[in-house]
Protein backbone atom coordinates (compact mmCIF):
# COMPACT_ATOMS: atom_id res chain seq x y z
CA UNK A 1 0.00 0.00 0.00
CA UNK A 2 1.33 3.34 -0.82
CA UNK A 3 1.75 5.87 2.27
CA UNK A 4 -0.81 8.29 3.01
CA UNK A 5 0.19 12.16 2.46
CA UNK A 6 -1.39 13.40 6.07
CA UNK A 7 -0.39 16.86 6.76
CA UNK A 8 1.65 17.67 10.04
CA UNK A 9 -1.17 20.11 10.98
CA UNK A 10 0.91 21.28 14.10
CA UNK A 11 4.74 21.39 12.52
CA UNK A 12 5.21 25.55 12.13
CA UNK A 13 6.74 24.35 8.47
CA UNK A 14 3.39 23.07 7.62
CA UNK A 15 1.76 26.60 8.84
CA UNK A 16 4.21 28.78 6.90
CA UNK A 17 3.53 27.25 3.55
CA UNK A 18 0.77 24.73 3.29
CA UNK A 19 0.43 24.61 0.07
CA UNK A 20 3.08 21.81 -1.04
CA UNK A 21 0.63 19.52 1.73
CA UNK A 22 -1.80 20.51 -0.45
CA UNK A 23 -0.58 19.74 -3.42
CA UNK A 24 -0.37 15.95 -2.24
CA UNK A 25 -3.48 15.59 -0.99
CA UNK A 26 -4.92 16.73 -4.16
CA UNK A 27 -2.88 14.47 -6.16
CA UNK A 28 -4.53 12.07 -3.68
CA UNK A 29 -7.72 10.19 -5.48
CA UNK A 30 -10.24 10.71 -2.96
CA UNK A 31 -10.66 11.54 0.56
CA UNK A 32 -8.32 10.25 2.86
CA UNK A 33 -8.91 7.83 6.14
CA UNK A 34 -6.54 7.37 8.63
CA UNK A 35 -6.69 6.21 12.50
CA UNK A 36 -10.84 7.30 12.19
CA UNK A 37 -10.26 10.36 10.43
CA UNK A 38 -11.32 11.35 7.26
CA UNK A 39 -9.20 14.19 5.55
CA UNK A 40 -11.27 16.09 2.41
CA UNK A 41 -9.51 18.60 0.14
CA UNK A 42 -11.01 18.46 -3.14
CA UNK A 43 -13.84 21.16 -3.80
CA UNK A 44 -16.58 18.85 -4.98
CA UNK A 45 -15.74 16.55 -1.53
CA UNK A 46 -15.50 19.35 1.17
CA UNK A 47 -18.64 21.35 -0.50
CA UNK A 48 -20.64 17.82 -0.13
CA UNK A 49 -19.67 17.34 3.32
CA UNK A 50 -20.11 21.02 4.22
CA UNK A 51 -23.72 20.56 3.01
CA UNK A 52 -24.62 17.42 4.32
CA UNK A 53 -26.84 17.66 7.28
CA UNK A 54 -25.56 14.28 8.84
CA UNK A 55 -22.32 15.97 9.67
CA UNK A 56 -22.04 18.66 12.77
CA UNK A 57 -20.12 21.14 14.15
CA UNK A 58 -17.96 19.72 17.18
CA UNK A 59 -18.59 20.18 20.85
CA UNK A 60 -15.84 20.31 22.97
CA UNK A 61 -14.92 17.33 25.29
CA UNK A 62 -13.97 19.10 28.68
CA UNK A 63 -13.91 17.79 31.67
CA UNK A 64 -16.30 19.25 34.22
CA UNK A 65 -14.00 19.13 37.07
CA UNK A 66 -11.39 20.74 35.27
CA UNK A 67 -13.74 23.21 34.30
CA UNK A 68 -14.60 24.04 37.81
CA UNK A 69 -11.24 23.86 39.44
CA UNK A 70 -9.29 26.40 36.65
CA UNK A 71 -12.78 28.51 36.64
CA UNK A 72 -13.09 27.97 32.88
CA UNK A 73 -17.12 28.32 32.84
CA UNK A 74 -17.46 31.39 31.24
CA UNK A 75 -15.61 30.49 27.72
CA UNK A 76 -16.91 26.97 27.57
CA UNK A 77 -20.49 28.28 28.22
CA UNK A 78 -20.07 30.99 25.79
CA UNK A 79 -18.73 28.59 22.96
CA UNK A 80 -21.99 26.55 23.74
CA UNK A 81 -24.05 28.65 22.96
CA UNK A 82 -22.36 30.03 19.76
CA UNK A 83 -24.23 29.03 16.99
CA UNK A 84 -21.15 28.43 15.48
CA UNK A 85 -21.02 25.57 17.64
CA UNK A 86 -24.68 24.20 17.63
CA UNK A 87 -26.62 22.30 15.29
CA UNK A 88 -30.22 22.08 14.39
CA UNK A 89 -32.86 22.58 15.72
CA UNK A 90 -30.64 25.32 17.63
CA UNK A 91 -28.62 26.32 15.00
CA UNK A 92 -31.54 27.12 12.68
CA UNK A 93 -33.17 29.45 15.57
CA UNK A 94 -30.44 31.05 17.09
CA UNK A 95 -29.02 31.84 13.82
CA UNK A 96 -32.51 33.01 12.07
CA UNK A 97 -33.07 35.49 15.10
CA UNK A 98 -28.87 36.84 15.13
CA UNK A 99 -29.39 37.31 11.64
CA UNK A 100 -32.85 39.42 11.80
CA UNK A 101 -29.84 41.82 13.36
CA UNK A 102 -27.31 41.20 11.56
CA UNK A 103 -28.95 42.43 8.27
CA UNK A 104 -27.46 43.42 4.81
CA UNK A 105 -28.50 46.81 5.01
CA UNK A 106 -27.05 47.27 8.77
CA UNK A 107 -23.88 45.87 6.71
CA UNK A 108 -24.41 48.56 4.21
CA UNK A 109 -25.36 51.51 6.84
CA UNK A 110 -21.66 51.22 7.87
CA UNK A 111 -19.93 51.94 4.62
CA UNK A 112 -19.69 55.68 5.53
CA UNK A 113 -18.43 54.70 8.87
CA UNK A 114 -15.72 51.95 7.13
CA UNK A 115 -14.57 54.71 4.72
CA UNK A 116 -13.52 57.10 7.33
CA UNK A 117 -11.63 54.79 9.65
CA UNK A 118 -10.30 54.07 7.03
CA UNK A 119 -9.07 57.32 5.63
CA UNK A 120 -7.95 58.33 8.99
CA UNK A 121 -5.82 54.65 9.28
CA UNK A 122 -4.06 55.64 5.92
CA UNK A 123 -3.78 59.54 7.09
CA UNK A 124 -2.23 58.27 10.29
CA UNK A 125 0.57 56.25 8.28
CA UNK A 126 3.71 58.22 7.43
CA UNK A 127 6.50 57.76 5.19
CA UNK A 128 8.88 55.32 5.99
CA UNK A 129 8.42 51.22 7.12
CA UNK A 130 5.16 50.23 9.07
CA UNK A 131 3.54 46.68 10.19
CA UNK A 132 0.50 46.87 8.21
CA UNK A 133 -1.08 44.47 9.81
CA UNK A 134 -0.70 46.55 13.92
CA UNK A 135 -1.29 49.70 12.47
CA UNK A 136 -4.15 48.85 9.71
CA UNK A 137 -5.62 45.43 9.26
CA UNK A 138 -6.06 44.85 12.54
CA UNK A 139 -7.72 47.64 14.13
CA UNK A 140 -9.76 48.17 11.00
CA UNK A 141 -12.13 45.05 11.92
CA UNK A 142 -12.49 45.34 15.74
CA UNK A 143 -13.37 48.85 15.42
CA UNK A 144 -16.47 48.80 12.45
CA UNK A 145 -17.78 45.49 14.05
CA UNK A 146 -17.50 47.13 18.02
CA UNK A 147 -19.16 50.17 16.25
CA UNK A 148 -21.59 48.23 14.61
CA UNK A 149 -22.71 46.41 18.13
CA UNK A 150 -22.68 49.92 19.74
CA UNK A 151 -19.94 49.73 21.69
CA UNK A 152 -19.13 53.13 22.79
CA UNK A 153 -15.49 54.88 21.63
CA UNK A 154 -14.00 55.03 24.99
CA UNK A 155 -14.78 51.38 25.30
CA UNK A 156 -12.79 50.60 22.03
CA UNK A 157 -9.81 49.51 23.63
CA UNK A 158 -11.09 47.08 26.11
CA UNK A 159 -12.83 45.07 23.09
CA UNK A 160 -9.53 44.95 21.71
CA UNK A 161 -8.19 43.29 24.82
CA UNK A 162 -10.91 41.08 25.45
CA UNK A 163 -11.20 39.70 21.82
CA UNK A 164 -7.95 38.79 21.05
CA UNK A 165 -7.86 35.35 23.43
CA UNK A 166 -11.46 34.84 22.88
CA UNK A 167 -10.56 34.36 19.23
CA UNK A 168 -7.45 32.66 20.03
CA UNK A 169 -9.69 30.13 21.81
CA UNK A 170 -11.99 29.81 19.31
CA UNK A 171 -10.00 28.88 16.67
CA UNK A 172 -8.04 26.64 18.68
CA UNK A 173 -4.39 28.43 18.60
CA UNK A 174 -1.42 26.06 19.11
CA UNK A 175 0.07 28.48 22.11
CA UNK A 176 0.18 26.73 25.40
CA UNK A 177 -3.26 25.74 25.77
CA UNK A 178 -4.32 26.24 29.44
CA UNK A 179 -2.97 29.56 28.99
CA UNK A 180 -5.25 30.67 26.20
CA UNK A 181 -8.17 28.95 28.13
CA UNK A 182 -7.51 31.03 31.09
CA UNK A 183 -7.20 34.07 29.70
CA UNK A 184 -10.18 33.47 27.27
CA UNK A 185 -12.66 32.87 30.16
CA UNK A 186 -11.92 36.05 32.62
CA UNK A 187 -12.56 37.90 28.94
CA UNK A 188 -15.64 36.02 27.94
CA UNK A 189 -16.69 37.03 31.88
CA UNK A 190 -15.78 40.55 31.15
CA UNK A 191 -17.49 40.75 28.16
CA UNK A 192 -20.68 38.38 29.05
CA UNK A 193 -20.64 41.33 32.24
CA UNK A 194 -20.82 44.13 29.83
CA UNK A 195 -22.74 42.67 27.54
CA UNK A 196 -25.63 42.00 29.84
CA UNK A 197 -25.94 45.00 31.28
CA UNK A 198 -25.96 47.30 27.91
CA UNK A 199 -28.46 44.68 26.28
CA UNK A 200 -30.98 45.77 29.30
CA UNK A 201 -30.12 49.45 29.28
CA UNK A 202 -30.75 48.72 25.49
CA UNK A 203 -34.25 47.52 26.29
CA UNK A 204 -35.59 50.37 28.01
CA UNK A 205 -33.57 52.95 26.03
CA UNK A 206 -32.80 51.37 22.22
CA UNK A 207 -30.73 52.79 19.53
CA UNK A 208 -29.70 52.05 16.50
CA UNK A 209 -27.52 49.61 17.07
CA UNK A 210 -26.74 45.92 16.32
CA UNK A 211 -27.07 45.24 20.49
CA UNK A 212 -30.56 46.53 20.54
CA UNK A 213 -31.39 44.68 17.81
CA UNK A 214 -30.02 41.42 19.31
CA UNK A 215 -32.39 42.62 22.71
CA UNK A 216 -35.11 42.93 20.69
CA UNK A 217 -34.75 39.56 18.83
CA UNK A 218 -37.74 37.48 19.04
CA UNK A 219 -39.60 35.28 16.57
CA UNK A 220 -42.88 33.98 18.17
CA UNK A 221 -42.29 33.01 21.80
CA UNK A 222 -38.54 32.14 20.90
CA UNK A 223 -36.78 34.89 22.53
CA UNK A 224 -32.99 34.81 22.87
CA UNK A 225 -32.21 33.73 25.81
CA UNK A 226 -29.41 36.19 28.00
CA UNK A 227 -26.54 33.31 27.50
CA UNK A 228 -27.78 33.06 23.94
CA UNK A 229 -27.72 36.99 23.57
CA UNK A 230 -24.29 37.24 25.07
CA UNK A 231 -22.23 34.15 23.05
CA UNK A 232 -23.36 35.20 20.06
CA UNK A 233 -22.47 39.03 20.63
CA UNK A 234 -18.97 37.42 22.11
CA UNK A 235 -18.87 35.77 18.06
CA UNK A 236 -19.52 38.24 16.22
CA UNK A 237 -16.94 40.40 17.83
CA UNK A 238 -14.20 37.73 17.12
CA UNK A 239 -15.24 36.09 14.56
CA UNK A 240 -15.14 38.75 12.09
CA UNK A 241 -11.61 40.68 13.54
CA UNK A 242 -8.75 38.06 12.82
CA UNK A 243 -10.21 36.42 9.60
CA UNK A 244 -10.95 40.17 8.00
CA UNK A 245 -7.56 41.25 9.40
CA UNK A 246 -5.95 38.32 7.70
CA UNK A 247 -7.82 38.49 4.59
CA UNK A 248 -6.27 42.35 4.10
CA UNK A 249 -3.12 40.98 5.11
CA UNK A 250 -2.97 37.76 2.89
CA UNK A 251 -4.31 39.64 0.65
CA UNK A 252 -1.74 42.56 0.44
CA UNK A 253 1.07 39.84 0.56
CA UNK A 254 0.20 38.21 -2.27
CA UNK A 255 -0.42 41.35 -4.24
CA UNK A 256 2.65 42.70 -3.53
CA UNK A 257 4.28 39.54 -4.68
CA UNK A 258 2.62 39.82 -7.73
CA UNK A 259 3.35 43.01 -9.57
CA UNK A 260 1.88 42.73 -12.55
CA UNK A 261 -1.66 42.20 -10.80
CA UNK A 262 -1.48 44.85 -8.33
CA UNK A 263 -0.77 47.34 -11.58
CA UNK A 264 -3.81 45.97 -13.09
CA UNK A 265 -5.87 46.16 -10.68
CA UNK A 266 -4.41 49.60 -10.13
CA UNK A 267 -5.60 50.49 -13.68
CA UNK A 268 -9.00 48.86 -13.67
CA UNK A 269 -10.06 49.56 -10.27
CA UNK A 270 -13.89 47.88 -11.20
CA UNK A 271 -11.91 44.69 -10.89
CA UNK A 272 -11.64 45.15 -6.89
CA UNK A 273 -14.32 43.03 -6.12
CA UNK A 274 -13.47 39.97 -8.20
CA UNK A 275 -10.11 40.25 -7.17
CA UNK A 276 -11.04 40.32 -2.81
CA UNK A 277 -12.98 37.11 -4.41
CA UNK A 278 -9.52 35.72 -5.79
CA UNK A 279 -7.79 36.85 -2.90
CA UNK A 280 -10.00 35.16 -0.81
CA UNK A 281 -9.52 31.86 -2.58
CA UNK A 282 -5.54 32.40 -3.07
CA UNK A 283 -4.54 32.16 0.51
CA UNK A 284 -7.79 31.45 2.57
CA UNK A 285 -7.72 33.47 5.96
CA UNK A 286 -9.64 30.50 7.32
CA UNK A 287 -8.27 27.10 6.03
CA UNK A 288 -9.84 24.17 7.92
CA UNK A 289 -12.63 23.58 9.97
CA UNK A 290 -13.86 20.04 11.07
CA UNK A 291 -17.31 18.21 11.33
CA UNK A 292 -18.01 14.82 13.42
CA UNK A 293 -20.75 12.09 11.80
CA UNK A 294 -23.92 12.53 13.86
CA UNK A 295 -24.79 8.89 12.50
CA UNK A 296 -23.69 6.45 9.92
CA UNK A 297 -23.60 8.28 6.80
CA UNK A 298 -22.56 8.03 3.09
CA UNK A 299 -20.78 11.00 0.96
CA UNK A 300 -20.30 9.80 -2.54
CA UNK A 301 -18.77 6.44 -2.76
CA UNK A 302 -17.63 6.59 1.18
CA UNK A 303 -19.32 5.31 4.15
CA UNK A 304 -18.73 7.24 7.30
CA UNK A 305 -19.30 5.87 10.57
CA UNK A 306 -21.13 7.55 13.54
CA UNK A 307 -18.86 9.90 15.90
CA UNK A 308 -16.08 9.94 13.34
CA UNK A 309 -13.97 13.10 12.57
CA UNK A 310 -13.69 14.79 8.93
CA UNK A 311 -11.61 17.24 8.67
CA UNK A 312 -11.95 20.00 6.15
CA UNK A 313 -9.25 21.87 4.34
CA UNK A 314 -11.03 24.74 2.61
CA UNK A 315 -7.61 26.00 1.78
CA UNK A 316 -6.77 23.03 -0.61
CA UNK A 317 -10.13 23.21 -1.88
CA UNK A 318 -9.56 26.26 -2.85
CA UNK A 319 -6.63 25.58 -4.60
CA UNK A 320 -7.70 22.38 -6.42
CA UNK A 321 -7.00 21.60 -10.40
CA UNK A 322 -10.04 20.27 -11.16
CA UNK A 323 -12.17 23.08 -10.16
CA UNK A 324 -9.79 26.21 -11.20
CA UNK A 325 -7.18 26.37 -13.78
CA UNK A 326 -3.65 26.81 -12.77
CA UNK A 327 -5.05 27.01 -9.09
CA UNK A 328 -1.54 28.26 -7.59
CA UNK A 329 -1.76 31.08 -10.10
CA UNK A 330 -3.03 34.31 -8.72
CA UNK A 331 -5.17 36.55 -11.56
CA UNK A 332 -7.57 39.09 -10.59
CA UNK A 333 -9.26 38.52 -13.71
CA UNK A 334 -10.03 34.73 -13.11
CA UNK A 335 -13.84 34.33 -13.68
CA UNK A 336 -16.23 31.49 -11.67
CA UNK A 337 -13.96 32.25 -8.45
CA UNK A 338 -16.67 30.68 -6.25
CA UNK A 339 -14.19 29.71 -3.17
CA UNK A 340 -15.42 27.82 0.08
CA UNK A 341 -13.15 30.60 2.07
CA UNK A 342 -16.48 31.83 3.65
CA UNK A 343 -17.86 27.77 3.74
CA UNK A 344 -20.59 26.82 3.20
CA UNK A 345 -24.23 25.35 3.39
CA UNK A 346 -25.73 26.16 6.86
CA UNK A 347 -22.56 27.78 8.50
CA UNK A 348 -22.11 29.64 5.52
CA UNK A 349 -19.59 33.21 6.83
CA UNK A 350 -22.84 35.18 8.69
CA UNK A 351 -20.47 37.85 8.09
CA UNK A 352 -19.17 37.74 4.39
CA UNK A 353 -21.00 40.61 3.39
CA UNK A 354 -19.10 42.79 5.56
CA UNK A 355 -16.15 41.27 5.23
CA UNK A 356 -16.31 41.85 1.37
CA UNK A 357 -17.23 45.46 2.05
CA UNK A 358 -14.32 45.96 4.68
CA UNK A 359 -11.65 44.40 2.26
CA UNK A 360 -13.03 45.99 -1.03
CA UNK A 361 -12.81 49.43 0.80
CA UNK A 362 -9.20 48.95 2.95
CA UNK A 363 -7.48 47.45 -0.26
CA UNK A 364 -8.86 50.06 -2.75
CA UNK A 365 -7.97 52.99 -0.13
CA UNK A 366 -4.02 51.44 0.40
CA UNK A 367 -3.72 51.01 -3.60
CA UNK A 368 -5.10 54.06 -4.17
CA UNK A 369 -3.59 56.52 -1.51
CA UNK A 370 0.03 54.51 -1.22
CA UNK A 371 1.32 54.50 -4.90
CA UNK A 372 4.77 53.56 -3.47
CA UNK A 373 3.72 50.77 -1.34
CA UNK A 374 6.65 47.59 -1.45
CA UNK A 375 7.31 44.91 0.40
CA UNK A 376 10.14 45.72 3.37
CA UNK A 377 13.35 43.87 3.29
CA UNK A 378 12.24 41.84 6.09
CA UNK A 379 11.54 38.15 6.81
CA UNK A 380 7.89 36.96 7.06
CA UNK A 381 6.37 35.14 10.54
CA UNK A 382 3.23 33.40 10.15
CA UNK A 383 0.79 33.19 13.23
CA UNK A 384 0.99 29.62 14.90
CA UNK A 385 -2.52 28.43 14.01
CA UNK A 386 -3.32 25.89 10.94
CA UNK A 387 -7.19 27.25 10.95
CA UNK A 388 -6.49 30.60 10.52
CA UNK A 389 -4.04 32.23 8.31
CA UNK A 390 -2.45 35.12 8.62
CA UNK A 391 0.86 37.12 9.30
CA UNK A 392 2.16 38.27 12.30
CA UNK A 393 3.41 41.16 11.05
CA UNK A 394 3.58 42.90 7.37
CA UNK A 395 6.70 45.30 7.16
CA UNK A 396 6.19 47.47 4.30
CA UNK A 397 7.93 50.31 2.85
CA UNK A 398 5.35 53.37 1.99
CA UNK A 399 7.18 56.09 0.37
CA UNK A 400 5.27 59.14 -0.54
CA UNK A 401 1.10 59.39 -0.04
CA UNK A 402 -1.28 60.62 -2.21
C1 LIG B 1 -12.51 37.43 5.60
C2 LIG B 1 -13.23 37.36 6.67
C3 LIG B 1 -13.97 36.14 7.10
C4 LIG B 1 -13.79 34.82 6.76
C5 LIG B 1 -12.75 34.23 5.81
C6 LIG B 1 -14.79 34.05 7.48
C7 LIG B 1 -14.94 32.68 7.38
C8 LIG B 1 -15.92 31.95 8.00
C9 LIG B 1 -16.08 30.52 7.87
C10 LIG B 1 -15.19 29.60 7.03
C11 LIG B 1 -17.16 30.15 8.61
C12 LIG B 1 -17.76 28.74 8.76
C13 LIG B 1 -16.99 27.92 9.73
C14 LIG B 1 -17.50 26.52 9.76
O1 LIG B 1 -18.43 26.17 9.03
O2 LIG B 1 -16.98 25.71 10.54
C15 LIG B 1 -17.68 31.36 9.23
C16 LIG B 1 -18.77 31.40 10.05
C17 LIG B 1 -19.22 32.55 10.67
N1 LIG B 1 -18.72 33.83 10.49
FE1 LIG B 1 -17.20 34.38 9.29
N2 LIG B 1 -15.54 34.90 8.24
C18 LIG B 1 -15.09 36.19 8.03
C19 LIG B 1 -15.59 37.34 8.57
C20 LIG B 1 -16.68 37.40 9.41
C21 LIG B 1 -17.25 38.61 9.93
C22 LIG B 1 -16.79 40.03 9.60
C23 LIG B 1 -18.27 38.23 10.76
C24 LIG B 1 -19.21 39.06 11.60
C25 LIG B 1 -19.01 40.22 12.04
C26 LIG B 1 -18.35 36.79 10.72
C27 LIG B 1 -19.27 36.04 11.43
C28 LIG B 1 -19.44 34.68 11.29
C29 LIG B 1 -20.46 33.94 12.01
C30 LIG B 1 -21.48 34.50 13.00
C31 LIG B 1 -20.31 32.59 11.62
C32 LIG B 1 -21.14 31.39 12.11
C33 LIG B 1 -22.26 31.11 11.15
C34 LIG B 1 -23.04 29.88 11.55
O3 LIG B 1 -22.57 29.07 12.36
O4 LIG B 1 -24.18 29.75 11.05
N3 LIG B 1 -17.37 36.32 9.90
N4 LIG B 1 -16.92 32.44 8.83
Amino acid sequence: MTSQPIPDMWNQQFIDDPYPAYRQLLAHDGPIYHEGVWLYAHYTDVQAALRHAGLGTTQLDVDAELVAQYGLEPIINARRHMMLFTNPPDHTRLRGLVSRAFTPRAVDRMRGTIEQLVMQLVDDIDAGNIDLISRFAYPLPVTVIATMLGVPTDDLDRFRRWSQPIAAFIAGSTDTESDVWLRASDAAKEMAEYFVVESRRRRDNPGEDLLTALSQAEEGDDQLSTDELVANAILLLVAGHETTTNLIGNGMLALLQHPHQLAHLRQHPALLGNAVEELLRYDSPVQYTERVALHDLTIGDHRIAAGATVQLFLGAANRDPQRYPDPDTLDVQRTDVRHLAFAHGAHFCLGAPLARLEARIAIGALLDRLPQLALADEPLAWRSNFALRGLRRLPLAIGQQQ
